[in-house]
């Protein structure tokens, strides 16, 4: 695996194991970016409610790679007119398509069945490749699936060794809808834990690389945001090691279903945490 290594999606495109988060990274967005690119990082996770969009197309931009060269992420609101969203978000990024459009998080009630309406819409239009849930449980994609006949692309959850769930990992993989794995360096809550210092030791990486590269030994798609370049130089550089499988038990062992949000929106009644997560 590499950081060009890519997965195929339920749709037939293809996504990168890896990219970067823009939650708050809303200080020297754009050069951030043009950085992050130049380094490498083949995808960016972006929304609506992020305030990094223009940021965003402008370090695109900067960056001088294609735009079809970096794989862009970005979301509706509970609230919005996916449609109409959608076509904000191109203008706010100033691109002509995105790659991927998450609904942000259910709404309170259904399965957001209008939401997902529009996104097929504008997928349908070209100005989305892929459509996805983000913060979704089972019940909510199957009913949403019911409805439409359409499997979302992703399922973009909180997902780290300390907080992960077997069920949803086997149902994803059965339906191939791929998990993109939010606040994966848990934001920095648990990097002091015990076994993963013991492992980055044994590795010699940091804690912060064990628990991406956890993430890509088991298929799932990190996202972990960082704003400081010694921080993107780091995380971008997790492909020249393997963890042995019998650490990648030790390490799915610490789940406790541990929420940096305060709780997982997959595991608890989504309702509950809806004003939390980002
Ligand atoms: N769909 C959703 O509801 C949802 C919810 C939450 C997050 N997300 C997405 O997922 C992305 C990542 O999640 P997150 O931002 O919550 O948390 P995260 O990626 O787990 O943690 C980010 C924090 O880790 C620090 N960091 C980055 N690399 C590091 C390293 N190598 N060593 C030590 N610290 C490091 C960053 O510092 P610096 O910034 O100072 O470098 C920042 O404080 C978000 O940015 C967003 O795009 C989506």
């Amino acid at each position: 695996m590499t950081k060009d290594t890519t997965l195929l999606l339920n749709s037939g495109n293809i996504m990168p194991v890896f990219g970067l988060g823009t939650w708050q990274l809303t200080k020297d967005t754009a050069e951030t970016i043009a950085y992050a690119i130049s380094l490498g990082h083949p995808l960016i996770d972006t929304s609506s409610d992020y305030g990094t969009q223009p940021g965003i197309g402008n370090g695109l931009r900067k960056s001088g790679v294609p735009r079809d060269k970096v794989y862009i992420v970005t979301k509706v609101e509970e609230t919005d007119d996916a449609y109409q969203r959608t076509k904000a978000n191109l203008e706010e990024l100033d691109i002509d398509y995105v790659d991927l459009t998450l609904i942000h998080r259910p709404p309170p009630q259904g399965a957001g069945e209008t939401l997902w309406k529009d996104l097929i819409r504008a997928r349908e239009e070209g100005l989305t490749k892929d459509i996805g849930v983000s913060n979704y449980s089972i019940d909510l994609i199957d009913k949403l699936i019911a409805n439409s006949g359409d499997i979302p692309a992703v399922n973009q959850i909180e997902w780290s060794p300390f907080g992960h769930s077997d069920e949803m990992l086997k149902y994803c993989n059965a339906k191939r809808i791929v998990i993109q794995a939010y606040s994966p360096l848990t934001r920095t809550k648990r990097l002091d834990d015990k076994t993963l210092k013991e492992l980055a030791e044994k590795y010699g990486v940091t804690s912060a690389q064990i628990l991406l590269r956890w993430n890509l030994q088991m298929g799932t798609v990190p996202i972990p945001k960082a704003n400081q370049k010694r921080h993107l130089d780091e995380n971008i550089n997790v492909f020249d090691f393997e963890l042995e499988s019998k650490d990648m038990e030790k390490l799915s062992n610490l789940n406790e279903e541990y929420s940096s949000l305060g709780s997982l929106p997959y595991v608890e009644p989504p309702h509950l945490a809806s004003n939390i997560f980002r």
